[in-house]
């Protein structure tokens, strides 16, 4: 048996370390096992880990997102499940203080040490940190954590404490109450994902040992005062609950501009609270000129600088150490009168809702992320977590929010945010319903509120906090029949988000604006009592927009917003996605039970055909017909993504519209879904489009009902765009090269959109036989993505023919820090319209989904496995639309 393992966090010199045993289940030194309430089922636990995970790993069930096996295992959340973990302590450390900390228990459950109970959890958001001093015994330790069905536990809550909805829609096979626990919401299913009621230790487990305090966690706020930054630092300290006192030395060094230090250190004495917390607080002035700042992807920088927070113990000697990264702007979200600003006569009345940083208004282009993997203890993977946000940012996204119904993300996820630019409009985690207001809920969300942002207040990349995902919209607009009791709603609907929660974040993070909910009218909700007469009015905060009614290719449905937080359309993952959940060949039908199965929109295949069907005939007798259903679907998702997108974009030059964020970015599963990553991490045919409509320099235009084509220009630059040449060009579908083109001056100021005071009329005789090309050339502008006008549906255009493609990889193979990138040369003899490039090998192309106007162009792919471009050229294929 092995002696205990000292973790050393943090040593100086000759001073007294702070201990730790790990338990999670890597550490050699521990055993963890799971075991199900009457026994029958027992294996290995892991720790950070979770049931389904355990179960798959021992063969008990199988993969959880093949098939029908997400309501297959389904009684696995309905049984009660208990962890044990076993550690032997030869010595106990001799320190005062003995902790067992739980990072994220999910969710009902109580912890038993040595036979003896230490408490009891409910909330899987919240750090639990148990005094087992008098438990823990020299040589064998057992630590048991036994968990309840959540759905019990919901159900059983319910029963005392109900709050709307009774239930979730049938089509998404889910469990009803999720509104009870403090879980993370979209685990008892949504209507993009599969119900997972999971129990486990999610997060990391461990027990640390010392005898005074120790920092849990740090704040810090940065204020721009003149030519220099105020830099508060608060310290988090913890100790035990039966100290009152905490004392010593608390400094603080940054490593700054030149490879100088600055370093700050005092003595302090400070009195704790019951639950032995307390601060300490330490201030810095730095000069500006030894700061870079912090901008937003594709914006600047982003400039990162290393904290390291130290406290030394005035009784004990002890030291205890934590580093930081953090970054230096200013944020503020505007909400001042529309008329203040330029487009005043066209804006409305109202209030303007934006992002400013560092002093410039920015329009915010990006996505929803939902969490990373059904399963919690999953969802912070790295590889998957980089993978998505590398994307987000290959597609010139500066924001993406933490959508309500998931969970507050890892660490690394964060920090990969302040490392990459992408803000996070972070939503506290209720979505979708009505919440209980009861003293033991409103009890343990204060502590998650408070722990939560304290841990990450310090991400430069957090922008703005809202109370939850749609609550306001739902009570006001009766979603959940709640109107006989409205008024019983909106007092607990204040109580939560406005009395308990508000003060919390406002008191710990004064810097950053909280929104009661997102959508909001943002201040005029606030005036109105937080439940708005309207929440989607269009003169203030953001709003929510879906619509499948209507044609989503048409520019002219879109209501004006000041900002789009959510609007999306369904569309099918690809065919190599769903082989990885089936390969039962039948599955591959619209209406095969397993399609019924995962479609969880009700309606949703029907809103889908409906939106394929005004742009393309596809018949039902076709032999291709399920593929042509994905692929019509993802282009369908795709041109109406970018109509709606460059609809809000557009509009920052008449409404102020300024912020575009698409639901969704990435999936849980393979399913039809909202998102532009499928599960796995494949782009759809949306994600490429995103890399173009979300282009900082675009020429836009927007088909009228007229038939006439405004064009705007679009620049999200620091700089204007001077010396600008917008080239239209007609085009007949017969041919790549344009039959006659017009060349408009058009130049725009920084950050703006500008519509161009020209108008193209297309002539009813014409629609069916032209299309638009627009291109942009001007000063400085490197690059600037087509953009194109279809005046008619493509079943109906006249002079479409089948092209000659050739695809040749090149030899000129680059090693990048990527892996390898190729360059494929695509040849035409006519326009092809979404050219669809598929391989088997591993790697990414960098464009797909192409409309090819050039008789010859180049997409670069990239991997990582080094082959001849004979090899890659092979393994390609591709599909593109044809008319029928
Ligand atoms: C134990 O519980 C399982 C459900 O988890 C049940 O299927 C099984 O019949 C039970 N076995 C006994 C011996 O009670
Ligand atoms: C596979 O095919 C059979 C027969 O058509 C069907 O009953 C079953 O539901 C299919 N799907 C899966 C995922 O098992
Ligand atoms: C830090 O500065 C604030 C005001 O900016 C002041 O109230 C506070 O006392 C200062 N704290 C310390 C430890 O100097
Ligand atoms: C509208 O904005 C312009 C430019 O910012 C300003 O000069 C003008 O006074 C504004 N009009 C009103 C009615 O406030
Ligand atoms: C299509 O455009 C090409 C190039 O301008 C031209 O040569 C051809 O005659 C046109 N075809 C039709 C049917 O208009």
């Amino acid at each position: 048996m092995q002696t205990f393992l000292a973790l050393i966090v943090f040593c100086l010199g000759s001073v007294v370390c702070i201990n730790v045993i790990d338990l999670s289940s890597s550490n050699s030194d521990v055993t963890w096992t799971f075991e199900s309430k009457n026994g029958s089922i027992t294996g290995q636990g892991s720790v950070p880990g979770g049931i389904y995970s355990d179960l798959q790993k021992a063969g008990v069930i199988g993969n959880i997102l093949s098939g029908f096996n997400d309501v297959a295992s389904r009684w696995v959340a309905y049984d009660s499940w208990t962890y044990t973990g076993r550690v032997t302590i030869n010595q106990i450390p001799d320190t005062d203080v003995a902790h067992l900390v739980l990072e994220g228990v999910d969710t009902v459950a109580f912890v038993e040490v040595n036979g003896s109970p230490v408490g009891s959890t409910n909330n899987m958001f919240v750090r639990y940190v148990f005094d087992i001093k008098s438990q823990l015994k020299a040589s064998a330790n057992e630590i048991k954590i036994t968990f309840v069905s959540p759905v019990e536990a919901a159900q059983l809550r319910s029963e005392k404490h109900f709050a709307a909805p009774e239930c979730l829609p049938v089509v998404y096979n889910g469990e009803c109450h999720a509104n009870q626990l403090r879980k993370m919401q979209a685990s008892f299913a949504w209507d993009w994902g599969p119900a997972f009621p999971s129990v486990g230790l999610w997060k990391p487990a461990y027990i640390e040992f010392y005898n005074s305090a120790i920092i849990r966690s740090m704040t810090s706020h940065a204020d721009k005062v003149g030519a220099h930054w105020d830099l508060k630092i608060i310290a988090h300290l913890e100790s035990s609950r039966k100290r009152k006192q905490i004392g010593g030395r608390i400094g603080a060094s940054i490593k700054v501009n030149g490879g100088q230090t600055l370093t700050v250190d005092r003595a302090f004495e400070s009195t704790t609270r019951d639950d032995g917390t307390s601060e300490a607080e330490l201030n810095m002035t730095i000069s500006e000129n030894v700061i870079s700042l912090w901008w937003p992807n594709g914006f600047g920088d982003q400039a990162l600088y290393d904290l390291h927070l130290r406290f030394t113990s005035g009784d004990s000697k002890e030291t205890y150490a934590i580093h930081k990264q953090i970054g230096f702007r200013t944020l503020e979200v505007v909400e001042e009168d529309i008329s203040l600003l330029p487009c005043n006569d066209t804006a409305g009345p109202g209030l303007s809702f934006y992002f400013k940083v560092n002093g410039y208004p920015i329009f915010m282009k990006g996505s929803n992320w939902i969490p990373a993997n059904i399963l919690p203890e999953l969802s912070s993977d790295k590889n998957t977590v980089d993978e998505l946000l590398l994307s987000a940012r290959e597609a010139h996204m500066a924001m993406l929010r933490v959508w309500g119904g998931g969970v507050y993300e890892s660490d690394y996820f964060y920090q990969r945010c302040d490392q990459l630019g992408i803000l996070i409009w972070q939503d506290f985690l209720f979505a979708c319903s009505m919440y209980p207001a009861d003293e033991e809920f409103l009890e343990t969300v204060k502590v998650e509120i408070e722990q939560n942002v304290i841990n990450l207040q310090h991400h430069p990349s957090i922008a703005i906090w809202a109370g939850n995902n749609e609550n306001e919209a739902a009570l006001r607009g009766n979603w959940y029949f709640t109107n006989p009791q409205f008024m019983k709603y909106k007092k607990e609907y204040v109580k939560l988000y406005v009395d308990t929660i508000k003060p919390i974040v406002e008191g710990l993070d004064p810097g950053r604006r909280y929104v009661a909910s997102s959508p909001s009218n943002g201040k005029e909700s606030e005036e109105e009592g937080y439940i708005s007469e309207h929440p989607y009015d269009p003169h203030y905060g953001d709003t929510h927009y879906y619509n499948y009614l209507l044609d989503n290719w048409n520019q002219n449905i879109y209501p004006k917003t000041r900002f789009a937080s959510e609007y999306g359309f369904q569309s099918l993952p690809s065919l190599v996605t769903m082989r990885t959940a089936t390969n039962n060949e039948s599955d591959f039908q619209v209406d095969s039970p397993y399609s019924v199965h995962r479609q969880h929109s009700p309606g949703g295949y029907g809103f889908i055909q409906d939106q394929m069907n005004r742009y393309f005939r596809l018949d039902k007798s076709d032999t291709k017909y399920f593929e042509k259903f994905v692929y019509y679907s993802q282009i369908s998702q795709a041109m109406a993504m970018k109509a709606e997108t460059e609809f809000y974009r557009q509009s920052q030059a008449d409404w102020y519209t300024m912020g575009a964020l698409y639901w969704q970015l990435n999936d849980v599963w393979q399913a039809p879904s909202w998102s532009g990553i499928e599960y796995g991490g494949k782009w759809k045919m949306l994600h490429y489009f995103a890399k173009s409509f979300f282009a900082p320099v675009l020429v836009s235009p927007r088909l009228l009902l007229t038939h006439d084509v405004d064009i705007y220009l679009l620049n999200d630059r620091f700089v204007p765009i001077t010396g600008g040449i917008i080239t239209v060009e007609f085009f007949n579908w017969t041919s790549t090269t344009p039959m006659r083109s017009i060349l408009i001056a058009a130049n725009a100021d920084p950050l703006s959109s500008i519509k161009v005071p020209l108008s193209i009329a297309l002539w009813k005789e014409e629609i069916n036989k032209v299309f638009l090309r627009f291109s942009l050339v001007a000063d400085g502008v490197s690059s600037s993505p087509y953009n194109y006008v279809f005046p008619t549906p493509f079943k109906s255009v006249k002079g479409l023919r089948q092209p000659n493609i050739q695809i040749n990889v090149l030899s000129n193979i680059k090693a990048t820090t990527d892996g390898f990138r190729y360059t494929v040369e695509i040849t035409t003899d006519t326009v092809v319209l979404f050219l669809w490039l598929e391989t088997q090998e591993p790697g990414r192309f960098e464009d797909n989904g192409l409309v090819v106007t050039d008789p010859r162009i180049t997409v670069n792919y990239v991997s990582n496995k080094q082959m001849s471009p004979k090899d890659l050229e092979k393994s390609i294929h591709y599909d593109y639309y044809m008319q029928e």
